[in-house]
């Protein structure tokens, strides 16, 4: 089968690779007919994920056809060969601890490298699909055929009235924009500010004013995602730009913030984009130095910004990835404000079905994201336009069988690229 492999630091390619075949009786085999390219898996093609290997498989976010199942397979649950499924992204057993009370990123048993995030972490999380060897080596979606393990816990399967594009997204940011707001404990009328308007953060401001808040902030410099936000009906803010207030002073970031607010910041703050934020302020090209010296594995100067942002007894919600010991964190203001901190890969299994009747009762269509529809074997070049927001990409769906597909489908006009400074050379090592 034609897979998309990791080769290193910015280097995927799609390749011939044999295909999966049935290891443990509660698998699946899938054949993928679509799949998307997540803001995670630019991590792993910046190299900033440890524990890649040359030639692992990426892709997360697949769904497909049911072809092969293993014996207790079918004996656990109703999926049957030729079931249409949405896979989520996280693996899980079903039975364990964590998985009993539904946080399914937490099960003790699905990763088969827990030693390696037990040292760092003190404890590990579930294997994950396509995310390096710490998360299990699980070869990814990204390919034509998947395997599936615990395939009775974790594959919903979807109507058939419903199309690909509208249900591709339980797989991962549906579910993670949504136990994003939801971990804000939202009240009725809150300001939920959110930075980063990717597709995470789309499917946050979608998620928050479904469960109840007033406004919504989104904070990105770039302009199609800003636009896109004030579509789902979200106010916004060009971080890269301070603005004149009333009296005619420069306001920057948080003064903006504040005054939106009535001065007392956003009720929550969620963290929609993680360990490579980028930006031009004095904190991020500290973040940048130190990664660039290896002296980091984080650049976490959104998180910094949430948590000095958010108002007295708020909640800072972090759906972005962090990976490492990050520095500089302004820990006395979450003390001292008295905030709730949330974080963590999403609970995906928790929410595939209450969200997939949301997605058939027509209260949402998460295909609005959608900006570019293109067949596996553009994977490589879609990366790049997906890492270097080129184009107006915000989100590609990669057709595994197509040669033909509909290539860029939303036309956004991309004002300003992001205003990043290089790293120091020592990054590029
Ligand atoms: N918790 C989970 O289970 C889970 C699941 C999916 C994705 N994620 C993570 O969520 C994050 C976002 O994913 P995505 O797919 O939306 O990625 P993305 O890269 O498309 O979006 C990130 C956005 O953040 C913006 N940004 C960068 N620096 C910023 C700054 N200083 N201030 C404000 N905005 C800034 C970028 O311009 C971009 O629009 C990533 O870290 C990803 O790994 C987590
Ligand atoms: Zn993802
Ligand atoms: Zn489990």
């Amino acid at each position: 089968m034609k897979a998309l492999r990791w080769n290193g630091k910015h280097r995927v390619d799609v390749e011939e690779v044999p295909d999966p075949k049935i290891e443990h009786p509660s698998d699946a085999i899938i054949k993928v007919t679509s799949t998307a390219i997540c803001g995670s898996d630019l991590h792993l093609y910046d190299g900033v994920v440890p524990t890649m290997e040359y030639g692992d498989i990426l892709g997360h976010e697949p769904m497909g056809e049911v072809i092969e199942i293993g014996s207790e397979v079918s004996n656990l649950s109703n999926l049957k060969i030729g079931d249409r499924v949405v896979v989520p992204f996280v693996i899980a057993c079903g039975h364990c601890l964590f998985c009993k009370s539904s946080k399914f990123s937490l099960c003790d048993d699905s990763n088969p490298n827990a030693e390696l995030p037990e040292k760092l972490y003190g404890a590990s999380p579930a294997g994950l699909f396509g995310f390096s060897h710490m998360y299990g080596g699980f070869a990814g979606g990204q390919a034509q055929y998947l395997r599936v393990p615990f395939a009775d816990v974790g594959p919903i399967v979807i109507p058939e009235h419903l199309p690909d594009e509208k249900v591709l997204f339980l797989s991962d940011i549906f579910p993670t924009g949504w136990m994003a707001a939801e971990n804000c404990d939202i009240q009725p009328g809150d300001i939920v500010a959110i930075w980063g308007g990717g597709p995470v953060g789309q499917m946050a401001v979608r998620s928050a004013f479904i469960l109840g808040a007033g406004r919504v902030i989104v904070i990105d410099n770039i302009e199609e995602r800003l636009e896109m936000a004030r579509k789902g009906g979200a106010e916004t803010i060009n971080f890269q730009y301070d603005k004149e207030d009333a009296e005619g002073h420069e306001a920057n970031l948080f003064d903006q913030l504040k005054s939106m607010t009535e001065g007392h910041g956003p009720h929550s703050c969620i963290d929609a984009v993680g360990m490579e934020a980028h930006g031009t302020d004095p904190g991020m090209i500290y973040d940048w130095i130190k990664m660039g010296l290896r002296m980091a594995t984080d650049r976490p100067n959104v998180l910094r910004q949430c948590i000095q942002a958010c108002r007295k007894g708020g909640t800072v919600s972090v759906p972005g990835v962090y990976a490492g010991f990050l520095d500089k964190i302004p820990f006395g203001a979450v003390f001292n404000k008295g905030l709730t901190l949330k974080a963590g890969q999403t609970h995906v299994q928790k929410y595939t079905q209450p969200l997939l009747e949301l997605i058939d009762s027509g209260k949402i269509d998460p295909s609005f994201v959608i900006t570019h529809m293109l067949p596996l074997d553009s994977a490589p070049a879609a990366y790049e336009t997906f890492k270097q927001k080129e184009d107006g990409c915000i989100k590609v769906v990669l057709k595994p069988w197509e040669t033909q597909t509909a290539g860029k489908i939303q036309d956004f006009e991309n004002v300003h690229k992001p205003d990043t400074p290089s790293p120091p050379s020592a990054a590029n090592a």
